[in-house]
């Protein structure tokens, strides 16, 4: 069943797909973490002002061993599978010295040249048919390309359909590092077919800031000339990690927070792969999600998501119920980094952009201590942009937001990064996903002009999925159209509209 309300602008002809953990029970055994479900992806197909829908759970190795056991036996990051019973007991032993990354991947949906990729933040990547969401092939394992032991689901993209992504080095001769990866676009080259992946490479290397204790992130910002990391002091202890894993403790326990640490801006030339001398540190946080980056007068304006809530990850997504999370919930924030410091005064604001309280202050120790300030006090999360001004002075972030009675997805926002005013659509029992804007073909001049997708799901209608339309301008509603679905509608985190006409699909 079907129902269309409002309307669907015709010259939105595409594929939103979306992604996110759906399945935590096999058998009688259920996962413990919000990162742990497997990946369920969603689909709206929309074309001439018609839209249909349809998911699939992602068909990963991993959920195919759980489902032929009826039961957990693939570890992720906060459960620990029990032993497969198909394995003899030397193999059950040799099964400790394995670290084998998972293909459950079930943040985001990621197109790298003419390939659509289910991601998670493991260095194996399932790629996807855009049309029926299966498999295609074997998973895809980019650590056997290049060194590294993560991935973020977060790449950025080129208009000439490069990607960049960022993923860590555990094991490196020099010490654990942050690395950033080229996926350039899709070539022949002597007869032969070469996919991005094919052509990963590394362009930058991070050193990473504690020896043992190497920094989680889970996105970076890029622009024209920049790559914009930040090493929050919520880290990954290799030791623990090695000492969980070989007395079959969950991961998640190797994740440390040090609030009394700073967070560090590593900001990289993109044209050198090197760092720049500058150092710029801050009090403690935790980010998911950089917003955007840019440069103006000489300053690098960083703005994203953030907590001083350390607990975000180890014990909030350990709550399947959000009512009983108690959390600082994150709210978007400027950080302004100024770029030519080498004779720039100490002990005084260095900040020059107008309109901004954001600070930045040379010590003796030639750190720049960086003072961020909040756009908005509004509880944020999930946030995108207009891509076309990712690296570019911006003004508009479209986000979801965060009920402060239970912890809820409740509301989707638009928020005046200048001003710090926001606008918002709400609807009694709804829950609402991550925004995602989409321009008209051949629109440039007006940010918003076009409209935001989000999907939504009903709390007393576990089987009612929609797809909601909302003016990026006014933030009211175009159109909606509800699907009655054969079993539960489960929540996605990410995802991309892939639009017909574009042959180079943005973030
Ligand atoms: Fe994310």
């Amino acid at each position: 069943m079907t129902t269309f309300t409002g309307f669907i602008p015709v010259w939105l002809n595409g594929r939103l797909t979306r992604n996110g953990p759906g399945l935590y029970t096999y058998g009688d055994t259920t996962y413990n973490h919000l990162f742990d479900g497997f990946a369920v992806l969603h689909q709206f197909r929309i074309k001439n002002g018609h839209v249909t829908y349809h998911s699939r759970f992602l068909q990963s190795d991993d959920h195919k061993k759980n489902r032929l056991n009826n039961r957990i036996v693939v570890t992720q990051l906060g459960t620990v599978g029990h032993p497969d019973p198909c394995k003899t007991l030397l193999q059950r032993f040799m099964s400790i010295f394995e670290v084998e990354a998972t293909d459950n991947c079930s943040v985001n949906v990621v197109h790298m040249g003419d390939e659509v990729y289910a991601m998670t933040e493991s260095p194996v990547i399932r790629r996807i048919d855009p049309s029926t969401l299966e498999c295609i092939g074997e998973k895809t394992k980019v650590d056997s390309i290049v060194a590294v032991n993560t991935l973020t689901a977060h790449p950025h993209v080129e208009h000439d359909g490069t990607v960049y992504n960022m993923g860590s080095s555990f094991a490196s001769s020099s010490g654990p590092a942050y690395n950033i990866i080229k996926f350039p676009p899709p070539r022949v080259e002597g007869g032969r077919r070469k996919s991005s992946v094919d052509q990963a490479e590394i362009v930058a290397t991070i050193p990473c800031q504690w020896r043992l204790h190497p920094s989680y992130y889970h996105s970076f910002g890029m622009t024209e000339k920049y790559f914009i990391f930040v090493e929050m002091p919520l880290v990954i202890s290799l030791g623990k990690l090695i000492y969980n894993h070989i007395t079959k403790e969950a991961f998640i326990g190797a994740f440390q927070w040090y609030p009394e640490e700073k967070t560090h801006f590593r900001v990289v030339d993109r044209r050198t792969g090197r760092q720049i001398p500058t150092r710029y540190s801050t009090e403690a946080f935790v980010t998911f999600h950089q917003t955007n980056a840019y440069e103006k007068d000489g300053q690098l304006v960083v703005d994203l998501t953030a907590t001083s809530d350390g607990g975000i990850i180890t014990e909030a997504m350990s709550e399947r119920d959000p009512s009983k999370v108690n959390l600082v919930l994150p709210t978007h924030r400027r950080f302004v980094l100024p770029l030519d410091v080498q004779n720039a005064p100490q002990d005084i604001n260095l900040v020059t952009l107008p309109g901004t309280k954001c600070k930045a202050t040379k010590r003796a120790n030639d750190v720049i201590e960086i003072e961020g300030c909040e756009i908005s006090a509004h509880p944020f999360e999930l946030q995108r942009i207009n891509y076309q001004y990712n690296g570019r002075e911006y003004r508009y972030s479209y986000g979801v937001g965060i009920s402060r009675v239970n912890n809820t997805h409740d509301k989707l926002v638009k928020m005046d990064v200048v001003t710090g005013q926001v606008q918002i659509w709400t609807e009694t029992n709804k829950f609402v996903s991550e925004p995602i804007f989409v321009k008209p073909p051949g629109s440039t001049k007006e940010e918003d002009k076009g409209v935001v997708l989000s999907s939504l799901i009903d709390q007393t209608d576990p089987k009612l999925a929609s797809l909601l339309v909302l003016d990026a301008k006014t933030w009211k509603e175009l159109g909606r159209v509800d699907f009655r679905a054969n079993g539960t509608v489960t929540p996605t985190f990410h995802g991309q509209f892939a639009a017909d006409a574009d042959e180079v699909h943005m973030y």
